[in-house]
């Protein structure tokens, strides 16, 4: 079954609150189109638990901090109606920019001391136009729950805190990072990688992952385990390191795990920046 495709907000109210009103619950998962199996699991999960799925597709211009990035964007709506549609969802919202954005925006959500490390130093204004986004897409849909993965986690840790600090009504539920069977977690940027930068991209995984297996066996100490994944990383010199770090909850650098803590990491590779990132908990 093709989703209903929607693309101005009157319309998409219209259409989820007759699905509230026949008492089914609302699923939203928020993306930025180029679905691949990641997004899937979102999709699957919501389908799984709601009664109604809506999926958003909006290539949101406040939240790049490059203009260049914005551009090189992939934008395949075909391809992701169809795969919306073996998955079974029922709404796919594609706002365009001036639906969203018809003036100049005067309101934003800003999130403080979350998004002071990791992206958050390395890319203004990032999670500015995600929150303000993601607040407006749930003013939008009113869901019930929302899905975000787990690669995103600084995002995850951010809109959590929105969620409750602002008391908006939404469960958000967390979704573990879908990766490729080398461990390369899957991205809509992987698509503009070189056959050989490709390759050399595994040695993010690999390197987060020896450190967390260090941590498994007992290592703390936050230096150590950095350096642990640093050595894998030096193997390619396609990868050049923008931040890794180990940082608590609260997305804050620790310098000896004793709670749940979060290696992460950025890198470029060639002219495209990937993240990916390894829960240190039990
Ligand atoms: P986008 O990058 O399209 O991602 C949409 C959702 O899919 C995010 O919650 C992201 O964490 C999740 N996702 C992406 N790759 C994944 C993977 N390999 N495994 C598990 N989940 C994965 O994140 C955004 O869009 C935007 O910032 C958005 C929240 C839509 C706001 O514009």
């Amino acid at each position: 079954m093709k989703p209903e495709l929607i693309h101005q907000i009157d319309p998409l109210r219209a259409a989820v609150a007759g699905r509230r009103a026949r008492g089914l619950t609302i699923g939203l998962v928020p993306t930025m189109g180029a679905l691949h199996a990641g997004h899937g699991r979102l999709i699957e999960l919501a389908r799984r638990e709601c009664g109604a799925v809506v999926v958003s597709i909006f290539v949101n211009p406040i939240q790049f901090n490059q203009a260049e990035d914005f551009e090189r964007y992939p934008r395949t709506l075909q391809a992701d109606l169809d795969y919306c549609g073996r998955l079974g969802v029922d709404l796919v919202f594609a706002p365009d920019e001036r639906e969203m954005y018809p003036g100049p925006l005067r309101t934003f959500v800003n999130i403080e001391h979350l998004t002071d490390h990791l992206c958050g130093a390395f890319r203004p204004g990032h999670f500015r136009g995600v929150a303000t986004v993601v607040t407006k897409l749930f003013m939008i849909v009113q869901p019930d729950r929302a899905y975000f993965g787990r690669k995103d986690a600084q995002q995850l840790a951010v809109i959590r805190r929105m969620v409750a600090d602002l008391n908006i009504p939404v469960e958000i539920v967390a979704v573990p990072t879908v990766r490729e069977p080398d461990g390369l977690a899957l991205s809509s940027r992987n698509a503009r990688l070189s056959a050989e930068e490709r390759e050399a991209a595994t040695v993010l995984y690999r390197g987060l992952e020896a450190a967390r297996q260090a941590w498994a066996r007992g290592l703390r100490d936050a230096d150590q385990l950095k350096q642990i994944a640093r050595e894998i990383f030096a193997t390619r010199s396609e990868v050049r390191i923008e931040y890794l770090e180990v940082v608590d909850a609260e997305m804050q650098p620790v310098a000896m795990v004793s709670g749940p803590a979060l290696l992460a990491v950025a890198a470029w590779v060639g002219t495209t920046r990937l993240i990916d990132n390894m829960p240190l908990e039990p």
